[in-house]
């Protein structure tokens, strides 16, 4: 049996007549470049996040950067985040001229918060949780320590996007949240896209105008900005998935319960707290002899990932943070041991099954 990581194929092919149909009325009309599709979504996403506003971009890590740029963020000012995300959440930090400052993480992999106000200092103007492998992080925790410190906070919901934290959707539990919609995550565009949710009308006006060159209308601009615009195509393509998004992550926790069925005794698993939704953007597994099950795995037609061999702070390009091995032990512990095991909604039932028993197998046929 072949089960591929992803399968972005098929989940194309599954919807081609609707995509297709979608993709001719924007070819038909024209207006690429901020039309009415991307409105219909902006809109649409906002509400699906229980927010006032959301703005379209051209990826989640211009979401993220345009966001801190929108705070005022820039030289000089510091930005607290985890370790263990995907590089564009610190990368965008240093685009803007601040400190990332690295807190370690819980067994959860979020962002953990009584390590906070160590942390904090005089320069801190922000803080970026990430809500990894769709898992909200403690959002009440971070929020009030925020406050009290007058902070800003921005969800990096690049892998959560229907994920929820007590009666509120990911993106509308901070002051601002930021999707990535890239091809592999679950409400994917055929192509870079990134949308960010705000309850804020003075952020919203201001990240519609850092998107597009600060224009207020086709020859004035009113502020220094960027060209970073959600295509009407991509736009289309979106709201057709969006009304999928649901029953996506619906499969997705379906096949992680299966998991957690099978896997017992042989793996540490993501488990959820009562108050938790989480959407498994990634199926986290904590195992020994990672490299070795992930090569088994791979012999035996399984393909898995490692969402991240390398924390943040062990990156060569974090040496000059004076970041060294050791600082977040927490992050460094799980990176040897975590394996992301495929999990998307296209798998079947007895696929899962195979995953399992082959895992089973490697470890001495338990
Ligand atoms: C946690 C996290 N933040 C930011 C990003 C950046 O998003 P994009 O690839 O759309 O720029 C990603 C994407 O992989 C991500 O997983």
């Amino acid at each position: 049996m072949k089960i591929p990581y992803v399968d972005i194929g098929a989940q194309s092919r599954a919807l081609k007549k609707e995509l297709m149909s979608a993709v001719e009325t924007v070819l038909e009309h024209g207006n690429f470049v901020l039309g009415q599709e991307l409105e219909t979504f902006e809109k649409q996403f906002a509400e699906y996040c229980g927010v006032d506003y959301a703005v379209g971009v051209n990826s989640g890590t211009d979401a993220l950067f345009l966001s801190l740029k929108a705070l005022g963020v820039g030289p000089g000012d510091e930005v607290i985040t985890a370790p263990n995300s995907f590089i564009a959440t610190a990368s965008v930090i240093i685009a803007v001229g601040a400190r990332p400052v690295f807190v370690d993480v819980r067994e959860d992999y979020n962002i953990d918060p009584s390590l906070l106000p160590t942390a904090i200092t005089a320069k801190t103007k922000a803080i970026i949780p990430v809500h990894l492998t769709g898992r909200p992080a403690d959002m009440d925790a971070i929020m009030n320590i925020a406050a009290r410190k007058g902070i800003y906070v921005i969800e990096d919901a690049a892998q959560a996007a229907g994920a929820s934290y007590g009666q509120k959707r990911t993106g509308s539990l901070g002051h601002v949240g930021c999707f990535s919609l890239h091809p592999l995550k679950t409400l994917n565009a055929c192509g870079d896209g990134g949308v960010i949710t705000t309850n804020d009308r003075e952020i919203y006006e201001k990240l519609r105008l850092l998107r597009n060159f600060g224009l207020v209308n086709r020859d004035e601009t009113v502020m220094w900005g960027y060209n970073s615009r959600l295509d009407s195509l991509q736009a289309a393509m979106l709201l057709l998935k969006l009304k999928y998004l649901d029953a996506w992550n619906e499969k997705r926790r379906d096949n992680a319960e299966i998991y957690r069925s099978l896997l017992k005794n042989v793996a540490v698993m993501p488990w959820e707290l009562s108050y938790e939704y989480c959407v498994y953007h990634t199926f986290v597994v904590q195992v020994e002899k990672r490299d070795d099950l992930q090569a088994f795995l791979e012999r035996n037609g399984i393909g898995t990932r490692v969402h991240y061999p390398v924390p943040i702070h062990m990156q060569p390009a974090a040496q000059s943070l004076g970041c060294r091995k050791g600082d977040f032990p927490t992050c460094e512990a799980q990176a040897d041991r975590i394996l992301s095991l495929p999990v998307h909604q296209g798998l079947s039932e007895a696929q899962i099954h195979y995953v399992a028993q082959k895992i089973r197998v490697f470890y001495r046929g338990k």
